[in-house]
């Protein structure tokens, strides 16, 4: 293996509140997230960018994220996934989309989603192995015997060095196009990752430290969640506004996610008008918001996931009608 795939995305604490800030996009006012005095570390998730060679819609797509990034102001920020859209030279896009991301002098990361690696010019290898070569990218592609690329973790310490929350990236991909389930190799890796990070900080595998997952495909058990959500009017944010297209093949993720006890969150993208958030034998399941911009998608945004000096987890939604410019942002939950 070329490298461990273990790597610790520290950052001072920071006591004082954030101060509103003002931002002028466009001719219009914005007021920036306030940072809460009890959040330690600031995740900013974008999905399904779905970039085409195109000028124009690059252009929009690329304005988003600035914005998104610009009011937020994140400590990481994760990419799950169907950056690209094209067919013959996604070589292309993704050098431009990893130029930009690289704008933000911000650490970032990457899940891949179904469409990344379609057509002909570079496979999943060629993305890993170009990501791999940035400066603020984190992406690596992860142990050799496990399936899959950027099945990575990395650890929130907090201002003495310990780790309160460990981020999870899982691929959740086909070999190179389509959606795949989670193979036991990953289930293997993510359990032996679990309890050594539990070893290392209480001396204790079955001491799990809290921990959230982001992958692009949402898993099975997503639609019998909402279901059951909406049924009992439990609906934590946002609806569903199209079908779950999960994986078909059954896996053990969700089963071991509750028995280790250490992931509360898991997020993804893939479905663009679906936006929800919702829990499922206590784990929280939530969908991004995209920022596509071909289609038709009634809004566009972001997910924002502050990991708190306590280890637990607040979300803010950040999105805009397609209409406007002027983003809402939603209560932490
Ligand atoms: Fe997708």
């Amino acid at each position: 293996m070329k490298k461990t795939f273990y790597k610790t995305v520290s950052r001072t604490l920071i006591a004082a509140l954030f101060s509103s800030i003002v931002f002028s996009f466009a001719g219009c006012t914005q007021k920036a997230v306030v940072k809460a005095d009890d959040t330690a570390y600031v995740i900013l998730m974008m999905t399904d960018l779905h970039l085409e060679d195109d000028e124009g819609y690059q252009k929009r797509a690329f304005r988003t994220m600035d914005e998104l990034v610009d009011l937020s102001k994140p400590d990481l920020i994760i990419v799950t996934g169907d950056v690209n859209d094209v067919f013959d030279r996604n070589d292309k896009i993704f050098k431009a989309f990893g130029e930009k991301m690289e704008s933000y002098k911000i650490p970032w990361t990457f899940t891949f989603g179904n469409h990344d690696a379609q057509g002909s010019a570079w496979s999943k290898k060629d993305i890993a192995d170009y990501l791999e070569s940035l400066s603020y990218c984190k992406f690596e592609k992860g142990p050799e015997d496990v399936y899959g690329y950027g099945n990575n973790f990395f650890n929130v310490t907090d201002e003495n060095g310990k780790i309160i929350q460990t981020i999870f990236t899982i691929d959740t991909s086909g070999p190179e196009t389509g959606t795949h389930f989670v193979e036991r190799s990953q289930i293997d890796w993510y359990t032996s990752a679990v309890r050594n990070i539990a070893v290392e900080v209480n001396g204790d595998p079955s001491k799990v430290v809290p921990s959230v997952m982001f992958s692009h495909i949402p898993m099975r058990e997503y639609k019998e969640a909402y279901d059951e959500a909406e049924k009992n009017k439990e609906i934590v944010y946002g609806k569903r506004r199209e079908k779950e297209c999960p994986d078909d093949t059954e896996d053990e993720l969700l089963e071991t996610i509750v028995s280790l006890g250490s992931t509360k969150a898991y997020y993804c993208g893939h479905e663009h008008k679906n936006n929800y958030v919702v829990y499922k034998d206590g784990i929280r399941l939530s969908y991004g918001e995209t920022c596509r911009h071909k289609w038709y998608i009634p809004s566009r945004g972001g997910l924002i996931v502050n990991v708190k000096k306590d280890g637990s987890i607040t979300q803010q939604n950040v999105r805009r009608s397609s209409a406007s410019r002027i983003y809402k942002i939603s209560k932490e939950y």
